[in-house]
């Protein structure tokens, strides 16, 4: 593999992680299922996101240095993260992708990452229904 400048260094730097997470904090805070798992003080959080970001697309340890191992399913553990909760942060994150002045393969790189790292993170099913009925059988199906 040749080595080039990494994809954290094409999207800006940490910097442009910083604006990312912004343009994304600002759907969570409206979002009414979302925004509620989330802390009051939303800016620890933030700072964080964007530190992982930016380490994930190689920046360096930037994230480690402050927080150690990801471990994001561990930490995401607390938060009740069904699919429809899930669809709803990678629906954000990806209009905050989209928003970004960045290289198109740059883009293509972080939306591959988030579709791929957010159904992993979630950690709750619906409780099914009751079984439908069986159709058929004697009288009408009410
Ligand atoms: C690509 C998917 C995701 C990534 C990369 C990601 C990443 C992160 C990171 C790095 C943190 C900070 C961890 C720490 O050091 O404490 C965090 C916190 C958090 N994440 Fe995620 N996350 C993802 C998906 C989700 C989803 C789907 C939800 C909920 C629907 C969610 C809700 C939260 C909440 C509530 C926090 C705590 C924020 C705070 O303490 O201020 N995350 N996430």
């Amino acid at each position: 593999m040749t080595e080039g400048p990494t994809t954290a260094e094409r999207a800006g730097g940490p910097a442009a992680f910083v604006r990312l997470v912004e343009a994304f904090y600002a759907r969570v805070e409206t979002d009414e299922v979302l925004r509620p798992m989330y802390p009051e003080d939303l800016e620890p959080g933030k700072r964080r996101l964007a530190l992982f970001l930016a380490q994930y697309f190689g920046a360096g340890p930037v994230y480690a240095d402050e927080r150690g191992h990801p471990r994001l399913r561990m930490r995401h553990a607390p938060f009740p993260i069904d699919p429809g909760a899930g669809l709803r942060w990678a629906t954000h994150m990806l209009a905050a992708v989209a928003e970004q002045d960045w290289p198109d393969d740059v883009v293509a790189e972080v939306e591959t990452y988030v579709r791929r790292a957010t159904p992993t993170l979630v950690n709750r099913l619906p409780t099914p229904g009751p079984p439908d009925r069986p159709s058929g059988g004697d009288g009408p199906q009410r």
